[in-house]
């Protein structure tokens, strides 16, 4: 009786700590999903490509700036800001574990850059091409 009590008691245990663990942050692959589910509403939309993403990163756009201006032509490495000379911390995942899993930080920094280097927002499709080729990089 006493067994089955302290069994009942840490089932009991274990549930309610579970409860209060505090909504965890996203992964990546989650972060992508997210950007797949937006860009399935586009007209056209065949999946994202790696290849693609790498392009669309190492290509300067507007004002003479990639991706890589800032981010360098090697994600898992750090990088340094193109004006500020700011030491950046690496973009791929796998070289940097906090990359990519919290989804408004994603959303304002995409928003950001690809405003200085389109001078516009960038499409769900160049988003999730661009993660992709990311998810692809390792250290
Ligand atoms: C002028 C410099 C600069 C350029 C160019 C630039 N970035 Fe960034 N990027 C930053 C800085 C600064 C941060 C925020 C600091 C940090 O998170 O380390 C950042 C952060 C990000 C993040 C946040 C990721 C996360 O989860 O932490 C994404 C996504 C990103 N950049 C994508 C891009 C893409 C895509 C391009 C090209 C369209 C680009 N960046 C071009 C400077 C730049």
């Amino acid at each position: 009786m006493l067994r089955v009590n302290f069994i009942l008691v840490l089932i009991v245990a274990v549930t309610a700590g579970l409860a209060a663990t505090p909504a965890l942050a996203e992964m990546p692959v989650e972060v992508l999903a997210a950007i797949k589910s937006e860009a399935s509403g586009m007209p056209g939309f065949q999946g994202f490509s790696a290849e693609r993403g790498e392009k669309f990163f190492k290509t300067k756009h507007n004002h003479n700036l990639s991706c890589s201006s800032c981010h360098t032509d090697n994600p898992a490495a750090q990088g340094k800001h193109s004006e500020t000379d700011k030491v950046i911390k690496p973009l791929a995942p796998a070289a940097n574990e906090e990359r990519f899993t919290d989804m408004k930080k994603v959303a304002k920094w995409f928003k950001r850059n690809c405003n200085d280097v389109l001078d516009r927002e960038c499409t769900p499709q160049e988003k999730g091409d661009v993660l992709t080729y990311l998810l692809t990089v390792h250290k």
